[in-house]
């Protein structure tokens, strides 16, 4: 049984739990801007191709108190570093110090590379170790004096999904648009609308989850090249995801935008995600919005005032939305910015407030169903 950890965006801590529990993964536990389970390689697998929240899969190899090298060296040559680790596989370290007497990054990445240099030398009897072949990278975190050391098995942040081919200028990330629509609570038939839409990343996300097409099902993990991890593992899991899409759901979208480009844009990375048919994108300003009979379910992340337009005209924008975004019956508004006037020049109170971060940037997804 092996022990995992899932980074992922603060905020976002019990969304993931949830959705590792609803995987199937044993002993969930939601931490500060992390999420651990236990399992095997299949379960690594598991989490790493259908994952919507977390930002990569790491096997937690080892947690211990140190306050000087000569602890932090043996605590990391204890670990089993052969049983992951292959004669010529490489092994970089990276890592954070935080509250620590150990506050030198550079040099507990040499001690820790140092220990695991000294253990699988000893193990594989050689005096120099090649380190040509698959990459597996070891992370590390001191805080409090606790260490925590961990084989990163995702590579490629899991946010990237593969079909972000392009992107506009402020694209949303994938992992925060997937948690907005969850959390506007998407289903298979619903319609929903993003007004502002740039590079289309929240409808694609609301797609993806809509026919239960799992995230990470067209890119690669760095663990696929692991010898210790049998190849059976991934297409296994692969299979099991694919057998769970529903491809013919009742599930629509449209999305507009001021910028030509971005919908271009849209419209690729939409066709690379394998949703084209879903979605439908035009170019219209927010001025002209309209809404649909029935149901319909806004999410949007409309410019904050930071990178594309002053505070000003993002607020002009947010007084729009508040005449557009009628209170209706079934309809349901989902807005994420990090103004906090947003609400008083929209013009009414969110039934629901949650704070988020994009980045490092604190937001609040203020949400309006009733
Ligand atoms: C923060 S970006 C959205 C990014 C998007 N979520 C993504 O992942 O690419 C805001 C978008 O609002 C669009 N926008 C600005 N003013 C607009 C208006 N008056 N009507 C419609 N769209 C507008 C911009 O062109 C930009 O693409």
């Amino acid at each position: 049984m092996l022990k995992f950890s899932a980074p992922c965006i603060f905020g976002l801590e019990g969304l993931c739990a949830n959705e590792f529990k609803f995987l199937g993964l044993k002993n969930v536990e939601a931490h500060n801007g992390k999420v651990t389970f236990e399992g095997d390689f299949s379960d690594m697998a598991k989490a790493n191709i259908n994952s919507r929240y977390a930002e990569r899969i790491q096997i937690l190899l080892a947690e211990f108190e140190a306050t000087s090298f000569d602890e932090l060296f043996e605590g990391v040559k204890a670990v089993e570093w052969e049983s992951f680790i292959g004669v010529n596989d490489a092994f970089p370290v990276k890592g954070r110090c935080l509250s620590s007497k150990l506050m030198s990054v550079p040099d507990c990445q040499k001690i820790i590379k140092k220990a695991v240099v000294t253990r699988l030398s000893e193990k594989y009897m050689l005096p120099w170790l090649e380190e040509s072949g698959a990459l597996h990278q070891i992370q590390f975190l001191i805080m409090n004096d606790k260490v925590s050391v961990m084989l990163d098995t995702s590579g490629a942040g899991l946010h990237k999904r593969g079909y972000r081919a392009e992107s506009n200028d402020a694209p949303i990330k994938e992992t925060l648009a997937a948690a907005m629509v969850d959390l506007s609570r998407v289903r298979g038939n619903h319609f929903v609308v993003d007004p502002m839409c740039g590079s289309g990343t929240i409808l694609i996300e609301a797609a993806l989850k809509a026919m239960k097409i799992a995230p990470g099902i067209n890119r690669y993990f760095a663990a696929e090249k692991w010898s210790c991890v049998p190849s059976e593992v991934w297409s296994e899991q692969r299979e099991i995801a694919k057998s769970n899409e529903v491809r013919d759901c009742a599930f629509h979208a449209e999305g507009y935008d001021i910028d030509e480009l971005a919908l271009e844009v849209a419209k690729k990375n939409a066709k690379l995600a394998g949703v084209a048919d879903k979605i439908t994108f035009a170019k219209r300003d927010i001025k002209d919005f309209e809404l649909n009979d029935g149901f319909v379910t806004v999410i949007t992340n409309p410019p904050y005032g930071e990178r594309l337009l002053d505070v000003k005209s993002a607020e002009e924008l947010y007084k729009v939305m508040g005449e557009k975004f009628k209170r209706a019956q079934g309809k349901s508004y989902t807005i994420i910015t990090p103004d906090d006037d947003f609400e008083k020049i929209f013009g009414r109170k969110a039934d629901k407030r949650r704070k988020l971060y994009n980045g490092t940037l604190k937001c609040q997804l203020y949400m309006y169903f009733k």
